[in-house]
């Protein structure tokens, strides 16, 4: 989505003979959003990626609404989560929405198969490990702080190599995409956006493999994972170019927008999606008036519901939260700084705090996972002590 790319083997025009240099035709596969009508990729083959060898077994996934349907502020302790299962399977509900789901995963299993999500864009940011996402269009090495974007339809392998992994992972019902307020006419990011295309790593590309056999991978469905099986290797890409490919940004390449006074959180965007936005906070000087209150005001945003996950640092408006906290604020109350927090913050020149934030405009609904890590104080911790 960013830009263009051309990699590898490309002919010269769309759609026509493509031959290796033994005279084999390459297969074109294009790969787009909006029927023909919005970004793609064109890819070329050695194969024809519809080689299906066979259909596997179909597990079913539902997402279950919490049987506690109390309404209040959340506090979820996500690092008590036990460790298992691979970045598919070890996935953990937390609340969705027709809009949006999400999940917090600490996988410690290999996962030895491809997944496409053939229904939701993915965005999987990197709390904690390292490793690599290759798909047809190459290799994207990742670490902390990577928000790992992969468009739907896109078949892709997720090795991880560190030891203590945590992913907070976004299903997404929309495309994931940088605000258009952030870029011009032509896409291009303006010069007053946090961040621009330097920040943005693309795959780097990787030779075609050249192997027949039973490759197994799994398609994630509107109401579960299929599994299927290909006749040949699926990365068996000479080349490829276009818009739509899986790409990286690392919160700590955001460029934090600071003010005189306090600044709202949409200074914070990093994506849009439709339904809801995802922003950074960051490390960041604090305003600069001579009477600023750094802390943010009490605040009531009457369509939104909002998430908050805490990644690290001094978290400067909460008491009680730690790395892999999750809060959420629904609609229907205010929520601000607890006790203390708002006057403390009078003088203080900066902030070292790292989060991501998910602001839905339609009400989450909170899975029944997310209760077993649920701070049941949370709600009256406004109040003072
Ligand atoms: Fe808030």
């Amino acid at each position: 989505m960013p830009f263009y790319v051309c990699q590898g083997n490309v002919p010269p025009k769309r759609h026509i003979q493509h031959r290796s240099p033994e005279g084999a035709l390459y297969h074109e596969e294009n790969i787009s959003r909006e029927g023909f009508s919005d970004v793609y990729s064109n890819l070329y083959h050695l194969r024809p990626p519809t080689r299906i060898a066979a259909v596997g077994k179909f597990s079913g996934l539902e997402l279950k609404a919490a049987e506690d349907r109390i309404h209040r502020h959340r506090h979820l302790e996500t690092f008590n989560y036990p460790a298992g299962g691979n970045f598919v399977s070890g996935r953990r509900a937390i609340a969705f929405n027709s809009d949006v789901a999400l999940y917090v995963a600490r996988p410690n299993e290999p996962a030895d198969f491809f997944y496409r999500n053939g229904m939701f864009d993915e965005v999987i940011f990197v709390h904690r490990g390292e490793g690599t996402l290759t798909s047809y269009f190459g290799k994207l090495p990742f670490g902390p702080g990577d928000y790992i974007v992969v468009p739907r339809g896109i078949l892709f392998k997720l090795e991880l190599t560190g030891e203590d992994n945590r992913l907070l992972i976004i299903e997404s019902a929309g495309p994931v995409e940088t605000p258009n307020h952030y870029r011009n006419e032509y896409g291009q990011l303006l010069e007053h956006a946090p961040f621009c295309e330097r920040d943005f790593r693309t795959p780097e590309f990787t030779e075609p493999v050249d192997q027949e056999g039973k490759f197994r991978w799994l398609l994630r469905t509107a109401d579960g994972l299929q599994e299927y099986f290909f006749a040949q290797h699926p990365f068996d890409v000479v080349g490829w170019d276009g818009y739509y490919y899986p790409w990286i940004f690392n919160i700590r390449d955001f460029m934090p927008i600071t003010g005189k006074i306090h600044l709202p959180p949409p200074i914070h965007q990093t994506f849009q999606a439709p339904g809801y936005v995802i922003c950074s906070f960051c490390p960041r000087l604090f305003d600069y008036h001579e009477q600023a209150i750094p802390a943010p005001y009490n605040h009531h945003n009457v369509d939104s519901d909002e998430v908050l996950y805490y990644v690290e640092g001094d978290f400067m408006s909460r008491t009680g939260v730690s790395e892999g906290s999750i809060t959420i604020h629904p609609y229907g109350l205010a929520h601000g700084p607890q006790p203390g927090k708002y006057e403390g913050s009078i003088g203080k020149k900066a902030t070292d705090e790292y989060a991501v934030m998910i602001d839905t405009f339609k009400p989450l609904i909170i899975a029944q996972d997310a209760l077993l890590v649920d701070d049941p104080g949370y709600p009256l911790s406004w109040l003072e002590k």
